[in-house]
């Protein structure tokens, strides 16, 4: 049901020196930041030639992610995103299996302009799961 590793999200509590390891120490290829408002952050594209890391920064009074910057002043792993062919099969699919989905259940357009849903951390090991139709 899934397929690759679309991306990992890390939140930087300092997105320009967050970005600036990557580039400079790691020898990443880094985008400029990227402000997206209806998603609450701001975010760095860091490109590998297997997948990509997203830097997050929270954006905005009601950022999803500023409880995760407090409760993990250093930063920390926010979520993986894995890719799917057919995100309401693998919905229904989750669901049928017992795994929560968060939200409405009803897929979002995410940060790559494509459809997202996200799955419940307690089902994942710990981790937040987003899936994304591509
Ligand atoms: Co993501």
């Amino acid at each position: 049901m899934i397929g690759r590793l679309n991306h990992v999200a890390i939140v930087a509590p300092d997105l320009e020196a967050g970005a600036a390891m990557y580039r400079d120490v790691l020898g990443a290829e880094v985008s400029d930041p990227v402000d997206l408002p209806e998603h609450g952050v701001t975010t760095v594209f860091v490109e590998l030639p297997n997948t990509k890391i997203e830097l997050l920064h929270p954006l905005g009074a009601d950022s999803p992610i500023a409880k995760f910057l407090e409760k993990n002043p250093a930063g920390g792993v926010h979520h993986v995103c894995y890719e799917t062919d057919d995100i309401l099969a693998a919905r229904d699919k989750l669901k049928a299996d017992g795994m929560r989905v968060l939200g409405d259940g009803e897929p979002k357009i995410g940060a790559h302009g494509k459809p997202v849903l996200f799955l419940h951390p307690k089902d994942f090991l710990g981790t937040l799961v987003e899936l994304e139709q591509v």
